[in-house]
């Protein structure tokens, strides 16, 4: 059994530019994704479900496990170490953090939790996070390819890790008996083709006529092609696109004819989820260009985002040319 701390340790090897940075930033990720864990078992006991009455920067309504799930994270990069900046879906402004003296060069880009209007009904949810390397002028808004390190928090029947360096993506599972992530799948390769589609279909009539034609390819049927494909949608971003990396096929969130940004963050959502399909060989897109060549813009910016088998995703960018 390879635990997460060991598997860290060995990943840093393959950067020793940023060895000990490495091992540090992950560490605090790792604590903070076990904690968010533990509160979520419990947040039906806790008085912890439900909603504040705070909205976010996006509009929505933020949920007390939001708000708590952001805490716990940036309480993680509070005490000194290499993070200079935390970023969050929760937090309309990035956060400077206390770093240690002479240090501070990376920023962390969380969706402390993904996908929780399922908090209420026990279905499963989610955290995103995303690592950069602040340039020497301190820019911290960077496209996808250079990120450091990205990856997610899967809280489902068990809690999985799934995170990538830029190199290989791997799958941990958290023993809850033990409180370590242990390895559960490594080197994980998307299938080129899949037999799943993942949308919100009940958007269709804000969609643009060639969106329309995109998901009715999918359900149409053709033997040759394995047409039609199934459709699985869990409100999760996190949980769907995590079937996609293992089962094949696509999730899309697209923009909409009054909306074309669409719904999704680049930063926290559509950019790190990229870095990891696109390491295990699949492809993150709008559409019409690749999340990860993307030049931010602002921290909480959105994009329309297509996700998953190489093959499918660019069957529905044919349509969009
Ligand atoms: P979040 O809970 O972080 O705001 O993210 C919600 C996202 C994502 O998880 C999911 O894929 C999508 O919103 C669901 O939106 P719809 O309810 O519009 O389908
Ligand atoms: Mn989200
Ligand atoms: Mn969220």
């Amino acid at each position: 059994m390879v635990s997460l701390t060991h598997h860290i340790v060995e990943q840093r090897r393959l950067q020793p530019a940023s060895a000990e940075e490495f091992s540090d930033i992950m560490n605090r990720i790792v604590s903070g994704g076990k904690r968010i864990a533990q509160e979520l078992s419990e947040a039906g006991l806790t008085d912890s479900l439900g909603t504040t009455d705070e909205r976010n920067v996006h509009g929505e309504q933020v949920k007390r496990m939001d708000a708590r799930a952001n805490q716990i994270f940036v309480d993680a990069f509070q005490d000194g170490g290499i993070v200079q900046i935390v970023v969050s879906e929760e937090m309309d402004e990035p956060l400077a953090v206390a770093h240690a003296e002479g240090s501070g060069n990376y920023a962390v880009f969380f969706d402390p939790l993904d996908g929780s209007s399922n908090i209420d009904v026990n279905a499963p949810l989610g955290s995103i996070f995303s690592v950069h390397r602040l340039d020497p002028a301190g820019n911290f808004l960077k496209p996808g390819c250079e990120q450091v390190a990205s990856g997610y928090l899967l809280y489902g029947a068990s809690t999985i890790l799934v995170y990538t360096c830029g190199r290989d993506v791997h799958q941990f599972t958290l023993d809850p008996a033990v409180g370590e992530f242990f390895l559960s799948a490594s080197n994980i390769q998307i299938p080129a083709i899949g037999k799943i589609y993942s949308v919100n279909e009940g958007n269709e009539s804000k969609w643009s006529k060639h969106l329309v034609k995109i998901v009715d390819y999918f359900k149409d049927n053709d033997e040759e092609t394995g047409r039609p494909y199934s459709s699985r949608y869990t409100g999760c971003l996190v949980a769907d696109v995590h079937r996609i990396l293992l089962k094949g096929g696509l999730y899309l969130y697209p923009g909409e004819v009054k909306k074309p940004e669409g719904k999704l963050r680049l930063m926290y959502e559509a950019a790190p989820l990229s870095f990891v399909v696109e390491q295990a060989g699949g492809l993150g897109s709008t559409g019409v260009e690749r999340i990860s060549t993307i030049h931010p813009k602002t921290p909480h910016q959105c994009v329309p985002l297509i996700i998953g088998s190489r093959r499918d995703v660019e069957v529905a960018e044919q349509f969009l040319r």
